[in-house]
């Protein structure tokens, strides 16, 4: 995908297409859907008076130009409130007017939705604007064949047309109001957050017979070798020198090598460890012994989506190349039935010395995380923060809008938000009190793996801080967030990439903090 900026107006545009918004309080139009309806003979402002249209947020209503500008289509799409304008609304609608000009056949269209209002800067719209235009013409279609007579065979983008042609847009221009440079080195910003998103909802969409953590381990090395990181993987023999028999317990059910991924960008002091994410790479969860119900099994390839966030936030940092050091760390197994098989009773020692008492094969991303994570804390790294579909609980918890954060450490947890709130992916805070340990105190070991129904993703969160020490640390529980469903306006169904972009803007934080080199 080709994408440009340029400060020109909105009507001098020489695309296809073009897109404004409107909010829905403004009893004038403003900004570019002014200078459009002024070009337009004041067709806009009919339609806003007969309440065609109505400026509600994610209304998009399309428009021929009829020759009085360059461009054959207006997109007119609503803001919603003036009040409530933030950049995700800009997000949202770069997206959903994205789909909707390439569903009606644009190829190079403009974005006029990148300026400056209440609270949002000329960067931060212009940036929103380029990931939304990307996030929402993402798909996913490797495995679909060319339909007959279409012998396009490109990615094919679900957007096919009645004729067979495949319709795709080639080329997205920021339009946008202020300094040319700012406004290109924030669409470069937009740009690599969401190639490197759209990397990671590749990784996570990828059936689980390719992605095996062979493979996985294989995309991160190509990925490292192309941006410039450095890039460990390791096999079984090392972990077992390491002493990971959580991660190999986990591994030895499946016929498939467990992996160890370390990817590593150097921005900051030689000397200074850094921060450490660490992602869940479960390639395919079958439950183990514990085995789960069929029904819906297949989204369980999706259980390496804390690995998927983690492999593509990497991409991103050695792109952006903030002044800190950071490691990515990925433990990567499946999750299988096998007659070697970890069974409810085992008792597996992590490579921290702690043993864990095995009452579910299902709750395995704990086990693969209880060994990453004290990896980590050997290296000295500092803040960890770890990301997972850990548990069908969260899902119960907050469904498919917020991650729940977990932490012991306010500081932290504070920088985490912080950078969520930049990066646009909703996280909630949820309770750590001492009493939720209760549950996992086990008769035979150190810990018990799980914790019951009651608080399943408190519990699980406690089971996983067993492994940190005392050092700094968060956890992301994704399960909900990391998969959508169903398509809807605004994206395809399927992996989300949720986390590559809380975790790029929290390393960028953390080297402001540290008042760079
Ligand atoms: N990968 C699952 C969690 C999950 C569930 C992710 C639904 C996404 C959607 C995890 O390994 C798991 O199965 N957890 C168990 C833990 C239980 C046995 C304590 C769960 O949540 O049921
Ligand atoms: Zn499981
Ligand atoms: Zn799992």
């Amino acid at each position: 995908m080709d994408v440009r900026v340029s400060t020109r107006d909105v009507q001098q545009f020489d695309g296809d297409a073009v897109a404004v918004g409107v909010f829905s309080d403004d009893t004038e139009l403003q900004g570019p859907a002014a200078a459009l309806d002024e070009a337009m003979a004041g067709v806009l402002t009919r339609l806003r008076a007969s309440g065609e249209i109505t400026g509600a947020a994610s209304e998009v209503t399309l428009l021929h130009t009829l020759g009085k500008i360059e461009p054959e289509r207006v997109a007119v799409i609503g803001l919603g409130r003036r009040d409530r304008f933030t950049a995700e609304v800009v997000r949202r609608a770069a997206a959903i007017a994205c789909r909707a000009l390439r569903k009606a056949g644009a190829k190079r269209v403009g974005l006029a939705l990148a300026w400056a209002e209440s609270g949002v800067n000329l960067a931060q719209a212009a940036r929103a604007a380029t990931e939304g235009a990307l996030l929402g013409l993402y798909s996913f279609s490797r495995y679909k064949s060319a339909k007959t007579g279409d012998n396009t065979a490109s990615s094919a983008s679900g957007a096919s047309g009645a004729n067979g042609k495949t319709k795709e847009i080639e080329s997205i221009t920021i339009l946008g109001r202020g300094r040319e440079p700012v406004l290109r080195s924030a669409v470069e910003r937009g740009l690599i957050l969401a190639e490197s998103t759209n990397f990671a909802r590749d990784l996570g969409n990828e059936p689980p017979n390719v992605l095996t953590p062979t493979e996985l381990a294989e995309r991160a090395r190509r990925m490292a070798a192309e941006v410039g990181l450095n890039c460990e993987v390791y096999g079984p023999d090392w972990m077992r020198e390491q002493g990971m028999g959580a991660l190999l317990g986990v591994a030895q059910g499946s016929a498939e090598e467990p992996r160890f991924i370390v990817l590593e960008y150097r921005g900051g002091h030689a000397e200074e460890p850094g921060p450490a994410f660490v992602g869940k790479g479960i390639t395919f969860d079958s439950g183990g012994i514990s085995i789960k119900p069929a029904e819906g099994m297949q989204a369980m390839k999706m259980d390496m989506c804390g690995a998927a966030a983690v492999i593509g936030a990497m991409r991103a940092i050695a792109l952006l190349k903030p002044a800190i050091n950071v490691t990515g760390i990925v433990p990567t197994t499946e999750n299988m039935v096998g007659g070697k098989a970890y069974r409810p009773g085992d008792i597996l020692r992590a490579s921290n010395g702690k043993t864990i008492e095995i009452v579910n094969t299902d709750a395995e991303g704990r086990l693969i995380l209880a060994d990453a994570l004290s990896y980590a804390v050997k290296q000295h790294y500092a803040p960890l923060v770890d990301a997972a579909t850990l548990t069908g609980a969260m899902v119960v918890a907050l469904g498919h809008v917020r991650a729940g954060i977990f932490s012991n450490d306010e500081t932290v947890q504070r920088a985490v938000i912080s950078a969520s709130e930049i990066a646009g992916e909703r996280l909630w805070p949820m309770p750590m009190d001492p009493e939720y340990e209760e549950q996992i105190q086990s008769e035979v070991a150190d810990v018990r793996q799980t914790g019951g129904r009651p608080a399943g993703s408190i519990t699980a969160a406690k089971i996983i801080s067993r492994f940190v020490d005392d050092q700094p640390w968060a956890h992301l529980d994704i399960a909900g967030v990391n998969d959508r469903s169903s398509k809807n306006a605004e994206s395809d169904a399927g992996a989300t990439g949720f986390g590559v972009r809380t975790f790029v803007e929290l390393a960028t934080l953390l080297a402001e903090r540290n008042g760079g080199k």
